[in-house]
């Protein structure tokens, strides 16, 4: 072969393997998908991303498999959960969770918890006070006029101590020092991440103090369960075990009072579409913007689902099961495009939707909802499992 020919050759073998096998290991950096594309992303992040110093300690990333495919993903910077590859219908793996590339993503939409572990106290506190054993405290006011998800630097933000316990389970612990946004009480936390063989993402918290203190802690993942990228969650179909709910005042505090769903926007007794009646012109749904509230889960065990959500074209469902009396529907109202997720696309308006177990929001506030109240000598202990199939 004549020297000019084999170069010939030479190049078009290399530019046809960098094709073949270069676009597929880097084509969530450079696919990009619109809401018309309708194609579910497959990406999870790549470990660099989360290779950090922050607050003077170091960052990793955490990747569970188990022997079915399913894949999720954990920093321990804010304990987030960042991907989580599940399959579809036609056993297609899809990624179920708004994640992005690397900490510099999450540290850019802090304020919408895409992932994070929330705390110390996750939901609002009116006003940023409340009192305790007959002294009051005050706590920094990040959504006016109240303190949201833990405040100015709540422990989304944080470095998490980290441990890979095994291949199944990671595990983040965090000391919340006394007074750290105004709670009081040394706070020692645990978040442990399962992924389990039947597919369900188990996650456990644990927490002692040293002083009477409020703690309330949850995840706050926003799923699309057709995959990110695929489009707005207002076909997705949700039940949700819960005959009441909390009704709130223009700032998305609770009233106080616990209302029947029957006949509301809120009840999902029945499989019901996200879309039916989120645009109803009520009080409440305005006040939410959609759904933005706190459902009173009806008596249950751990092992029956509180919640049901279906993904309509991807068919995947997740049941939700916690030891909480709450949880809070959120149906990504305030998404608003600005942010780039993994995969290149936008977080576009309601395009994913977070289901936050919970005790209920302005609990330190009010008596006669259960109480969010750990004392010293007491284990603060919380239980929630996503558990998906896949039809
Ligand atoms: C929670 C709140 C919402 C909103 C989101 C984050 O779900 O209830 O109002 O703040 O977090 O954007």
């Amino acid at each position: 072969m004549k020297k000019k020919t084999f170069i010939f050759y030479l190049t078009s073998l290399i530019i046809s393997s960098i094709y073949l096998f270069g676009c597929n290991n880097t084509s969530k950096n450079i696919k990009k998908t619109t809401m018309s594309d309708n194609s579910a992303q497959i990406a999870l992040p790549k470990p660099e991303g989360f290779e950090k110093i922050i607050d003077g300690k170091q960052t990793h990333y955490f990747n569970l498999k188990n022997k079915n495919g399913v894949q999720a993903s954990f920093t321990n910077y804010g304990a987030h959960l960042v991907g989580l590859l599940i399959p579809d219908k036609s056993g297609k793996l899809i990624d179920v969770v708004v994640g992005f590339n690397d900490i510099d993503g999450y540290k850019k939409t802090l304020s919408a918890y895409y992932g994070a572990t929330v705390g110390r106290y996750g939901n609002r506190i009116a006003n940023g006070k409340f009192k305790l054993e007959g002294k009051s405290y005050t706590l920094f006011i990040n959504n006016k006029p109240n303190t949201l998800h833990g405040g100015k630097k709540g422990f989304n933000d944080v470095v998490w101590d980290a441990k890979q316990i095994n291949n199944n389970e990671v595990q983040f612990t965090y000391l919340s020092k006394d007074l750290e946004e105004g709670y009081p009480g040394n706070l020692n936390c645990t978040v442990t991440y399962e992924l389990t063989e039947d597919n369900a993402v188990k996650i456990s918290y644990e927490a002692t103090t040293d002083k009477t203190t409020v703690i309330n802690l949850t995840n706050h993942s926003y799923f699309n369960l057709n995959g990110i990228g695929s489009g707005n969650i207002l076909n997705h179909i949700v039940q949700i075990k819960a005959a009441n709910f909390t009704p709130v005042d223009e700032n998305l505090i609770p009233t106080g009072e616990i209302k029947p769903v029957v006949g509301t926007s809120f009840d999902f007794l029945l499989p019901t579409e996200i879309g039916k009646r989120i645009d109803e012109k009520n009080e409440q749904i305005l006040f939410g913007k959609g759904y933005d509230h706190n459902f009173v889960l009806d008596k249950h065990e751990i092992n029956q689902p509180i919640a049901t959500i279906v993904g309509d074209i991807s068919g995947i469902k997740m049941e939700i099961f916690t030891s909480e009396p709450g949880i809070q529907f959120y149906s990504g109202n305030f998404m608003n495009g600005a942010n780039e997720e993994i995969g290149g696309q936008k977080d576009l308006n309601r395009s994913a939707f977070a289901m936050e177990t919970q005790h209920f929001p302005d609990s330190p506030n009010k008596p006669q909802f259960p109480t969010t109240v750990l004392k010293p000598g007491e284990v603060y202990k919380s239980l929630t499992i996503y558990r998906f199939k896949s039809n």
